[in-house]
């Protein structure tokens, strides 16, 4: 109860700031960002990758609230792992016996490690948007190994984490339904945030609940794992039971 009013306190206080910071260029993302890295529930100095030109005022809104949804759905995790550590059930359900120094270590990476380098773009520079106009929301540039490119198909796939729960269980759309969850996964895929030590080793929810229940070196090492302790928390946090739905 006490997590849920802290964070409706944190967010609504942001959001007041962030409606007042100007938003006069596509490039001049620094104002809101800089009401984010205010004191958000959870994170003191959370980081953001810069959003390119190519990016308009609309992008640049969706983009912006996604960001801020990444930062509020890990500070849950985060809050969690603190609180509950690893007899949780649902830190064994994701990561088994897996090593909570790594857990943490990596959303923390994620949230507040230097994005010096992270571009978020807009303008297709590849060609694979168009290609896939129906089933890619982003991709990442293996030719500019630190920029991804967001799609059309992002705006339109990808949900404000307010829905959680809204469109069926977690299990049924998958983490990455949720546009702030959607970007973390993103964040992985680049050298900088994922050390060579995360990566979408496997996808399947079958694959993800087995590295957790007899491999957990490697559920510390699966960008899903993390994915769906990030969701599963999420949940339960704000809609009474959550809705993980069934694991099996
Ligand atoms: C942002 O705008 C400034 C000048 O207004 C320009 O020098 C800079 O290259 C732009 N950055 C990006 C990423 O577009
Ligand atoms: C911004 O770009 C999107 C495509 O990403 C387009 O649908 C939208 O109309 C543009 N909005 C403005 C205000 O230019
Ligand atoms: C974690 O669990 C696996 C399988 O259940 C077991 O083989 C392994 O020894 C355990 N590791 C630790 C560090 O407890
Ligand atoms: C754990 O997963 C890795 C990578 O998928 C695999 O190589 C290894 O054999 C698995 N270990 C066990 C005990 O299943």
């Amino acid at each position: 109860m006490k997590l849920i009013c802290s964070t409706l306190t944190a967010i609504s206080l942001f959001s007041s700031q962030a409606l007042g910071a100007p938003v006069y260029n596509t490039n001049s993302t620094e104002e809101l960002q800089t009401a984010v890295s205010g004191d958000v529930f959870g994170w003191s100095h959370p980081t953001f990758p810069e959003l390119y030109h190519t990016c308009n005022d609309t992008n640049v809104r969706m983009l912006n609230a996604a960001l801020k949804d990444s930062v509020e759905v890990s500070a849950y995790a985060k809050q969690r792992l603190l609180k509950y550590g690893v007899d949780d059930v649902y830190y064994t359900r994701w990561f088994g016996n897996g090593s909570i120094f790594t857990v943490m270590g990596v959303f923390d990476q994620l949230v507040e490690a230097s994005k010096n380098d992270l571009l978020l773009r807009c303008d297709d520079i590849d060609g694979l948007c168009a290609a896939h106009p129906d089933t890619y929301p982003g991709y990442h540039r293996t030719s500019a190994p630190s920029e991804t490119v967001i799609c059309d198909y992002f705006y339109t796939s990808k949900k404000p984490l307010s829905s959680i729960c809204f469109d069926g269980s977690i299990v049924d759309v998958g983490p990455k339904h949720y546009a702030g969850i959607d970007l973390l996964h993103r964040y992985l895929h680049i050298a900088a945030m994922n050390q060579r030590e995360v990566s979408e080793l496997v996808e399947e929810l079958n694959e993800i609940v087995a590295y957790a229940a007899d491999n957990a070196t490697y559920a510390v090492k699966n960008t899903d794992n993390y994915l769906h302790y990030m969701a599963d928390v999420y949940s339960s946090s704000v809609v009474a039971g959550g809705c993980l739905g069934n694991l099996s």
